[in-house]
């Protein structure tokens, strides 16, 4: 897929399909899908936002622990985006930590057109020891995951550099990790283009019969 074609799959239609806890209501998986990980507040829900060219698709919050459902969002019949919870967040209670990391390993192990983790990592602080044990439940899952540092405008370019090359290090030793990392500021747009263009990559693709159309 062209840059131009990815550009213009990502300003096209995006419709809210569902928010759930409940894997019964996942909803049927017809297209191919990429989900979106993290750190609680790490900048998933914006990052979905930015890559769609939207405000207020997915809901993003200065108070962690927003997202609390799996939701999808349909792009164009073409590829599923999902917000997941994030995990690490210090102030909600056990049993509902609980709750959504089992929430999310029922959704990793259920859906078979999972093409892609996202892992957003926060490029002021780099990998935390939550970060890496997520990496792991991936790597077990075998599920193949991209890390992304976010929120680049914060920091020095110097220091999200050091940053994205600890990471790279990281996910060295991390078998199911993709062995680049990417550097994203939704706030600013920075690495935003070459996100729709990496994950155009992962859409179903239009037959040309329809494309003639
Ligand atoms: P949960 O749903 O709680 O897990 O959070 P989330 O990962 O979806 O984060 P969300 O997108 O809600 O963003 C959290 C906060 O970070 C909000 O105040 C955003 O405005 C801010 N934020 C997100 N991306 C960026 C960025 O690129 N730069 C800056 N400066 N702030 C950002
Ligand atoms: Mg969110």
């Amino acid at each position: 897929m062209t840059p131009a074609e990815a550009t213009k799959l990502f300003a096209g239609d995006c419709d809210f399909l569902r928010a759930t806890a409940l894997p019964e209501q996942f909803p049927p998986s017809k297209l191919p899908e990429v989900a979106f990980w993290g750190r609680s507040n790490v900048g998933k829900s914006s990052f979905i936002n930015a890559l769609t060219g939207r405000k207020s698709l997915a809901r993003a919050s200065k108070t962690p622990g927003r997202t609390q459902e799996i939701i999808f969002f349909d792009l164009g019949h073409r590829l599923m985006l999902v917000d997941l919870p994030g995990y690490g967040h210090a102030k909600a209670p056990r049993a509902e930590q609980d709750r959504w990391n089992d929430l999310i390993r029922r959704y990793l192990a259920a859906r078979p057109p999972l093409r892609l983790v996202c892992l957003l990592i926060d490029g002021r602080h780099g990998a935390l020891a939550n970060d890496l044990a997520m990496m792991q439940v991936l790597d077990r899952a075998g599920i193949s995951y991209q890390a992304i540092l976010t929120k680049i405008d914060q920091v020095h370019a110097t220091e999200w550099q050091l940053q994205a090359d600890a990471v790279a290090e990281v996910i060295k030793e991390h078998p199911a990790a993709r062995h680049d990392v990417f550097a994203t500021s939704s706030e600013k747009k920075l690495g935003i283009e070459e996100m729709r263009v990496f994950l155009a990559g992962f859409a179903e693709n239009i037959s040309p019969k329809l494309k003639i159309r």
